[in-house]
């Protein structure tokens, strides 16, 4: 696939790299096109420029920059038209961690920026140390990447570059489930950073095998959930 990277970062030059690593075509973008130029000298075959000449290059975009309007990165927004514009991005911390809740994740507040692309959230929820590990060893602990998206085809493009680099993917539905991944990205970053001060800490869900009785008599009915 053709990706394009829109601000190469710490989470644009890992993600990219991965990416290229397993054959994908991928384009590094910068606000300084000697910067794009510079990170693409990691080899396998990636470009480097400026943002608008990845948003061009791209089918698939990763949006690093937080909060920013497109508007304010892009020349014209036109060119992000149809494509898969991936949000990785959380929240500042604040004082405390005294996370307000989120009543718009920035994933819709970026789709209602650009209503011509297709926003999907996914990759917020580890540090950039967990990308330092991909795919392998990281395959063998199925760390969740959750996907949250309008379009149900654009959710399987990103589930399938999760994969690629080693990921358990989630599909998360609609793209108003972003609030929550943002919740649980807020949360990560509370245990690993305050709590347990180990950046390579995650979060995996699983499904049990389920059990072979109910001798606890299972569940009955009951109006809450
Ligand atoms: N790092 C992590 O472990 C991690 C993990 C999960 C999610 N995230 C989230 O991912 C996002 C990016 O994090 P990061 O660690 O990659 O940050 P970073 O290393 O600081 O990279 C941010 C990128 O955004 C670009 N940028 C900033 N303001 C811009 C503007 N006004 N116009 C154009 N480009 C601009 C920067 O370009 P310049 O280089 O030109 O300044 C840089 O390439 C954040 O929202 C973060 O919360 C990070």
């Amino acid at each position: 696939m053709k990706i394009g990277i829109i601000g190469s970062g710490n989470m644009g030059r890992s993600l990219g790299i991965l990416w290229a690593e397993q054959g994908h075509d991928v384009f590094f973008g910068a606000r300084d096109l000697e910067k794009g130029k510079a990170v693409a000298e990691a080899g396998h075959g990636t470009k480097g420029g400026t943002n608008d000449e990845a948003a061009i290059f791209g089918d698939i975009l990763l949006y690093t920059v937080r909060g920013v309007n497109p508007a304010e990165v892009f020349s014209s927004t036109e060119v992000l038209s149809g494509k898969i514009l991936i949000d990785c991005n959380n929240f500042d911390i604040p004082e405390g961690f005294a996370f307000p809740p989120i009543v718009q994740s920035l994933a819709e507040k970026l789709a209602a920026e650009v209503p011509n692309a297709l926003v999907v959230k996914a990759f917020n929820t580890m540090a950039q140390e967990v990308f330092e590990l991909a795919p392998t060893p990281l395959k063998d602990y199925e760390v969740s990447v959750f996907v949250a998206g309008d379009d149900s085809q654009a959710r399987q493009v990103v589930m399938s570059l999760a994969k690629d680099i080693g990921f358990a993917p989630v599909d998360c539905g609609a793209l108003r489930n972003a609030r929550m991944i943002e919740g649980v990205g807020d949360f990560i970053r509370f245990l690993l950073i305050s709590q347990l001060q180990n950046p390579y800490t995650t979060i995996s869900v699983n499904t049990l095998p389920p059990a072979q009785q109910q001798r606890l008599g299972g569940r009955q009915t009951s109006n809450l959930h």
